[in-house]
């Protein structure tokens, strides 16, 4: 039997901004799904969902990952740290680490690269569509500019993660962003482009450590996703718990309309319990640099 595992993932810069072609920085955390695949007489398939076989109401990843690897023999079994559909690359994560997984058992001898790829593609055909971003950041993990794929230095401060627990579907937020952009173009064009000035400038930040800058950056980028009619009162209530509590800066991580906030913290502890007083579920995590794994 062997065991893989693999990263989800937060935007420190860039989200929505980068589909319309401008640079964002993701950054893999250490929460992580673990899948372990074994040679077995049928498929079965098993999480916290339940127990299957081939089912893509249940497990249409990991069944689609089944199905393009072409394999009928393998019992998989998975256990995740990763909130579902709260836009921390859960899916992405399950995807990559169920490929791994049976690439390893099975001796099927594909690269990181081509699982990357794979996995991209699954998310697309049960998505309908998807950026590679999960898929490619939770394959490598580290802190990566998605646009050039350039892999800068790892955060060493602590990462403090806002879930509202609010379910939000990426595929309607980025239709009224669209919408908003064709309503207002001049005004939002700018929005859009100096989000990826803020991306740029945040790359900086990040290979000089320099936090303070960082969350500052983070902060206007914030108000720029609100300005883009993706946040949510929920979502700023624990932003500003999070700035309240002393944190370098806060802002939507993912699609917004729900899902999360992120903050970056010298003091998890007391940033975590402001999140949690003002209402939402506090994740401490950290940036990670590894990638899928072997466990
Ligand atoms: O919340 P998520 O993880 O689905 O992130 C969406 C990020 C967007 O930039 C809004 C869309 C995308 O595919 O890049």
């Amino acid at each position: 039997m062997i065991t893989c595992s693999a990263p989800g993932k937060i935007y420190l810069f860039g989200e929505h901004a980068v589909v319309y072609g401008e640079p964002a920085i993701a950054c893999a955390v250490e929460l992580r799904t673990h899948v372990s695949a074994k040679r077995s007489d049928a498929v079965t398939i098993s999480s916290g969902l339940g127990t299957t076989g081939l089912d893509y109401e249940i497990h249409p990843y990991v069944s689609s990952v089944i199905e393009k690897l072409g394999v009928m023999e393998i019992s998989v079994d998975i256990s995740s740290d990763l909130p579902v559909g709260s836009g921390l690359g859960s899916s992405a994560a399950v995807t990559i680490a169920t490929l791994a997984a049976i690439n390893t058992e099975l001796g099927l001898g594909y690269s990181h690269r081509e699982l990357a790829r794979m996995g991209h593609e699954i998310e697309q055909e049960v998505q309908g569509a998807a950026s590679p971003t999960d898929t490619f950041v939770s394959t490598f993990g580290g802190v990566v500019e998605i646009t050039s794929r350039k892999r800068l230095d790892s955060l060493d401060c602590g990462i403090v993660i806002g879930n509202t627990n609010r379910p939000k579907k990426t595929a309607v937020i980025l239709e009224e962003v669209k919408r908003r952009i064709k309503d207002f173009p001049d005004i939002m064009d700018s929005v859009i482009k100096t989000i990826g000035s803020i991306t740029k400038r945040g790359e900086i930040s990040v290979l000089e450590k320099d936090y303070r800058s960082l969350g500052r950056l983070m902060n206007i980028n914030h108000g720029l996703l609100d300005a883009l009619g993706v946040g949510t009162a929920e979502l700023s209530a624990l932003v500003y718990a999070a700035r309240n509590a002393g944190a370098f800066g806060a802002k939507i991580t993912g699609a917004g309309g729900g899902g999360c906030m992120v903050a970056l913290t010298d003091s998890p502890l007391k940033v975590a319990s402001a999140i949690e007083a003002a209402g939402g579920q506090a994740i401490i995590t950290r940036s990670t640099p590894l990638g899928v794994v072997q466990e």
